[in-house]
């Protein structure tokens, strides 16, 4: 394969506050190729929050080195989109503007990006709720919301941290659907943090898995099944694939099974 899109190589991070030092992400190496959809699963305080930040140039790393695109990460990337686990929707604008917030805020063209925003709200679920508020609207799609917001300006890479957090178990299956869906139409070069092990084998092409704090890579999994993945459908190799990662966080004191 060509030159990745994203290499991120030897990364470490401490965080220095007042009284100490906190070692948070130690020696941290791998690619992401264009268009490959990444998972990270890890235990909680590993530093997954502290790589997609770094990756998104918002926190500046120790050592190591981050490069997008062959440039080197060093300020704040404006060619990528977020989904944070909370979303913060403005209550004061209606869905709509909350998902052309990021065209605003760029100073872009209106009239050229309200055709997309509402593809984007009718691809996840969302048509006819466009001039309802965020308070209107349930958990599950306010979420939505963001991920429309955060893909509105069509950035080639969108970095999700435990987007399905918040959600119950239900909405969560049918937005992992919706994500695999957008990713297998649009095939952004996709990182998404997650907790849950099944969630990272359903969507991704590889998966990361971390050591607990501070944060190695353990093992890098590709994952090797066909696409569209369904939940209802699942090969017995995803079975193999998700008990090979509780195998290593058992093997690293994470998960007790018995
Ligand atoms: N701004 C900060 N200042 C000091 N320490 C921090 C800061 N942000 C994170 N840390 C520490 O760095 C470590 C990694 O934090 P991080 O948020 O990256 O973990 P995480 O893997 O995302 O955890 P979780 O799964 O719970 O979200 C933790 O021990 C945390 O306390
Ligand atoms: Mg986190």
């Amino acid at each position: 394969m060509n030159e990745p899109f994203i290499r991120i190589q030897n990364l470490e991070k401490v965080y220095q506050t007042k009284e100490d030092s906190i070692f948070a992400v130690d020696d941290v190496s791998f690619d992401i190729h264009q268009s490959q959809f990444i998972a990270i699963v890890g235990p909680s305080g590993c530093g997954k929050t502290t790589i997609l930040k770094m990756l998104a140039g918002l926190v500046p790393y120790t050592s190591g080195s981050i490069t997008i695109g062959g440039k080197k990460v060093t300020r704040p990337q404006t060619d990528l989109g977020i989904i944070f686990q909370d979303s913060v929707l403005l209550d004061w604008r209606d869905v709509i503007s909350n998902v052309m917030l990021q065209v605003d805020i760029r100073g872009l063209d209106r009239a050229q990006y309200m055709p997309r925003a509402k593809e984007l709200l009718k691809a996840t679920g969302l048509e006819g709720f466009e001039f309802k508020k965020p308070y209107e609207l349930s958990g599950g799609m306010r979420q939505r919301v963001s991920i429309c917001r955060a893909l509105v300006h069509d950035p080639p890479l969108l970095l999700m941290d435990e987007p399905f957090g918040a959600l119950d178990a239900l909405t969560r299956e049918q937005i992992s659907m919706d994500i695999q869906h957008l990713w297998m139409e649009k095939r952004k070069t996709v990182l998404l943090i997650t907790h849950s092990i099944p969630e990272a084998v359903l969507l991704a092409d590889r998966v990361v898995v971390m050591s607990p704090r501070p944060g190695r890579v353990v093992e890098i999994l590709d994952i090797d099944l066909p696409r569209p993945r369904r939940l209802d459908r699942l090969p017995d190799k995803f079975n193999e694939y998700t008990g090979r990662i509780r195998q290593i966080f058992q093997a690293s004191g994470v998960l007790a099974l018995d």
